[in-house]
């Protein structure tokens, strides 16, 4: 099968969340499965570019309305062919995403210029798989834009988070180079166009990243005022969960930890936490549990429980809490107020460092992510994977990949609180704390966590299904 992937994200060069992660291991999985894959995102003036061989390959004009744009395409690696569109007009900006004027042109000239390079490449997909709002336009495009060209390609589009939704002024429309009338008519009436609606409304497929999500966003209470267009297109929409990309995040082969280590051999984990504290300049005490936040600092994550949760438990309970995070900056103050009110027993790193995320799934006991929604998350699947025991709000993928330790049975791999209060985290938190100070019990919680499989092998399949039933 030839499949496109367009997305706005791609680890390690160009991430701010789990969407890159996916990007770096869904089409690699594909083309070792023997299909003809193609990839393409922006060349952000923020992509390290010292690994990556860049080899320019095409010019392309793409008109959006009144604007052009000239891209250069280079073609990053090999292996499925990936592309990178150099267009310092839009993606010199010093971030991947901003709130400029011109936000909805930007990923625009993304879908326009990987359509335009297939065209010049002479690679007619059968399948077009677009990833959140920043691809969600490219189903429309192909249907009215490309109907003879692209008669046989079938769109996929994915969402990975419903509440980012490209929702711009009316007058973004007309850089679309689409009919007017194909757009929600209400809508624009009121004035706006959303682009994951349009694509909703467009795709030949629907898909989203976990099954209880593709269940939640069908309904009021998740459905960021879409669920009414997603349960109308609800037998096309399916949630597959994601994988893990166990090359990158295990403990046997991480790149970026001091210490190895596996089920059979926990040594290596110890090791870690004490560097781990150390970097953070904390006090280490085998005793004392470690508990790990990586996160992007935002109203989806759930942090707000924090305050006064987590000063109480730090007050009543002896462990120690280890945050790394960037985003919101009432969030970011929160994270502060605990370190300064716990100096040796809170450790807080603000901004982005992919060394210290594994370092902190690897030297944490416990991992916390008390999201409010969360579509599929991917930390709490690297926390099962390192022995770092989740406490999870009991939403989205999180209700999907964690399942309640039950100490009678010995089954379970984490903790699971169902209501999203301050009192659901503080039982979560205080399970998780009285069950570290029975030894056994808690490495049995490790085995279980760490012999959980999800790797992409199954879940790629998933998606090879999918495009199957979509092309037949
Ligand atoms: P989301 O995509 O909603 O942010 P996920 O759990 O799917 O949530 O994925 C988050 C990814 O981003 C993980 O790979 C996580 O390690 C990484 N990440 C989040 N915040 C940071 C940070 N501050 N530094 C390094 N990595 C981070
Ligand atoms: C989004 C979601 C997250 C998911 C990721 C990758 O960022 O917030 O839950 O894991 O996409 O699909």
């Amino acid at each position: 099968m030839k499949v496109l992937f367009v997305a706005s994200e791609l680890a390690p060069f160009a991430k701010t969340g789990g969407l890159a992660d996916v990007m770096a291991a869904l089409p690699p999985y594909l083309h070792r499965a023997g299909h003809d894959v193609r990839v393409f995102v922006p060349l952000y003036d923020t992509v390290d570019t010292s690994n990556l061989p860049l080899v320019r390959t095409l010019e392309i004009d793409v008109p959006l309305g009144e604007h052009r744009y000239h891209i250069t395409v280079f073609r990053g690696h090999d292996a499925p062919p990936t592309y990178f569109l150099y267009c310092p007009a839009l993606f010199a900006r010093g971030r991947l995403y901003t709130s400029h004027p011109d936000e909805h042109r930007r990923f625009l000239a993304l879908a326009f210029g990987a359509l335009l390079s297939c065209h010049e490449l002479g690679f007619v997909p059968d399948v077009i798989h677009g990833h959140d709002w920043q691809a969600a336009l490219l189903p429309m495009i192909v249907k009215s834009l490309f109907p003879r060209e692209l008669r046989g390609t079938r769109t996929l589009l994915t969402i990975h988070n419903l509440n980012y939704q490209g929702s711009f002024p009316a007058a973004a429309g007309a850089d679309t180079n689409l009919q007017p009338e194909l757009f929600h008519q209400e809508l624009l009436g009121a004035g706006r166009v959303n682009f994951l609606l349009q694509g909703i409304l467009f795709a030949d497929g629907i898909s989203t990243v976990s099954p209880t999500y593709a269940n939640e966003i069908q309904t009021a209470e998740h459905g960021a005022g879409l669920d009414g267009f997603l349960r109308a297109r609800s037998s096309t929409v399916v949630g597959i969960l994601n994988g893990v990309d166990y090359q990158e995040w295990s403990p046997e082969r991480d790149r970026h930890i001091p210490h190895h280590y596996r089920p059979s051999d926990l040594g290596g984990k110890a090791r870690n936490k004490q560097a781990l504290l150390a970097s953070l300049g904390l006090p280490h005490d085998p005793q004392v549990p470690v508990l790990g936040v990586v996160s992007r600092l935002v109203g989806q994550k759930g942090f707000g429980l924090f305050e006064p949760a987590m000063f109480d438990l730090l007050r009543r309970h002896r462990f120690q809490l280890v945050a790394l995070g960037s985003g919101e900056p009432a969030l970011e103050d929160l994270f502060s107020r605990l370190a300064q009110s716990f100096p040796q027993r809170v450790g807080f790193y603000k901004g982005f460092q992919n060394s210290l995320a594994h370092l902190i799934e690897a030297g944490a006991d416990m991992f916390v992510m008390p999201s409010r929604y969360e579509p599929c998350g991917l930390n709490q699947l690297y926390s099962l994977r390192y022995g770092t025991v989740p406490i999870v709000h009991r939403t989205g993928g999180l209700a999907d990949t964690v399942q309640q330790w039950s100490p009678r049975t010995g089954t379970g791999t984490g903790f699971v609180f169902a209501h999203h209060d301050q009192a659901g985290l503080s039982w979560a938190i205080e399970a998780a704390l009285a069950t570290y100070r029975d030894p056994a019990q808690w490495q049995r919680l490790m085995h279980n966590g760490m012999a959980q499989d999800f790797s992409w092998d199954t879940q790629g399949k998933l998606y090879e299904l999918v495009y199957e039933r979509l092309t037949r």
